[in-house]
């Protein structure tokens, strides 16, 4: 009975995986909380209130001039008062629209206007062009700014038949969403936890560089659960779009793998835990000309590489007693081997290993694919996820496997 004395507004949005929110409101209802449907007029074709109503045992409202609670209460007003949390799963692609344009007309988007206090989470299921329509994404973007929580939608068969992002986010993801939300954990207070995100540039020229794929969500993902966890947080990031992630206590801003070994290096010896998540060049320009190199001729033109330095490898070798070190590798292939390898020859603590080929994983997309791999124990793969929930993830396990008092 996890959410035992806890009101929960359920909004229902048009999708073909409407029926999915009613096991959520189900397993909602059986963890002890009191849900309050709310079904959207276009969403009523494809679940009927009566479902809702009864798992919840509440009444289920659509329009924003029905009575719920009676003609003596203004019901979109009720609805905020009486919600610790509004839950929107799933959330259609018009339904995002509307929200991102204020819009009240009809009793969901009517509450979620007129309760700006209260923590919205938003699980969106649409048809793959209609999620990456960029008016989609500019919507997605809007409300995540205004703080509303978005719970990525994952990549598998849609109604359409075609294999592609845009499927709801399973009920059991969901419901840790909202566990999270009304009772968030703070399993990392006291402890400094430092990460390092994004890609690194290294400099051929004043205008050319060379870098990689990395977006640096992984990393921000996993700052912002570790502040939201209670730990201090220092961020040290490569160049990326993202805004600083909520909470962080201190953030630096590098350019090359070098810059970036400078500003962990400075750092490194007073964090409990060091998340090594950037995609760090492995090498960089021998020298960095000066003036912008000219085309000669048709002459093919070459690069001397030098290796930069292994910024884990040299933290596994400084490593002090109880200090935690969490490695990330990207691979292509022999996942396994090459994430077992890496664990072991920088000294490593755990390490989270990704097959960059996968759909649904690797470099900027939402989600992330994971196997996580310690010394000791069997490997744990995690199903497809949001890189928050992947992140949250990986702070569950660092409490239970590497946290523990008898260290
Ligand atoms: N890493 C690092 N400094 C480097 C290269 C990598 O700190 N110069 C860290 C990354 O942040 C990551 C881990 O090492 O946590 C593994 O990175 P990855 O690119 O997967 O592997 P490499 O060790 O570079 O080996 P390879 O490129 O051969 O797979």
């Amino acid at each position: 009975m996890i959410f035992k004395g806890k009101t929960i507004v359920l909004g229902v949005g048009a999708s073909i995986s409407a029926y999915k929110s009613a096991d959520l409101c189900s397993k909602l209802a059986q963890e002890g909380a009191t849900v309050y449907p709310i079904i959207t007029e276009s969403a009523l074709k494809f679940v009927g209130a009566a479902t809702f109503w009864g798992l919840s045992g509440q009444p289920v409202s659509t329009g924003v001039f029905e009575e719920a609670f009676g003609p003596s209460e203004i019901a979109h007003l009720r609805y905020g008062e009486l919600a610790d949390v509004i839950v929107i799963a799933p959330a259609s692609a018009d339904l995002l629209a509307r929200l991102a344009g204020g819009f009240c007309d009809d009793m969901l988007s009517a509450v979620v206007v007129a309760n700006p206090g209260k923590p919205v989470l938003i699980a969106p299921a649409m048809n793959t062009h209609m999620w990456q329509n960029p008016a989609t994404q500019w919507n997605r973007r809007t409300l995540e700014r205004r703080g509303y929580i978005f719970i990525e939608p994952g990549v598998g068969r849609l109604a359409e038949g075609i294999v592609g992002a845009g499927r709801l986010a399973e009920p059991a993801e969901i419901v840790e969403v909202i566990r999270e939300t009304l009772f968030p954990r703070r399993d990392l207070e006291g402890k400094r936890v430092l990460v390092t995100a994004g890609p690194t540039r290294e400099a051929i020229d004043p205008v050319r560089y060379i870098t990689n794929r990395s977006s640096g969500k992984m990393g921000y993902a996993i700052a912002e659960a570790a502040a939201a966890r209670g730990a201090y947080v220092t961020l040290v990031s490569g160049p990326t779009h993202l805004p600083q992630p909520a909470g962080i206590a201190e953030m630096y801003r590098v350019g090359s793998a070098a810059n970036m070994a400078e500003a962990v290096f400075a750092r490194s010896d007073a964090q409990d835990i060091i998340v090594a998540c950037a995609a760090v060049a492995d090498y960089a320009p021998t020298a960095t000309a000066l003036q912008k190199i000219k085309k000669s001729g048709d002459a093919d033109f070459a690069i001397a590489l030098t290796p930069t330095i292994d910024i884990l490898k040299e933290l596994g070798r400084r490593k002090r007693p109880g200090q935690i070190l969490i490695g990330f590798a990207a691979e292509t292939e022999n996942i396994a081997a090459n994430a077992e390898k890496k664990l072991h020859e920088k000294n490593l603590d755990l390490i989270v290993a990704n097959d960059i080929t996968k759909e649904g994983a690797g470099f900027d997309t939402d989600t992330n694919i994971v196997t996580l791999y310690q010394k000791q124990g069997e490997p744990v793969t995690l199903p497809i996820m949001s890189k928050r929930a992947v992140a949250d993830a990986i702070w569950n396990k660092v409490n239970e496997n590497l946290l523990m008092p008898n260290r």
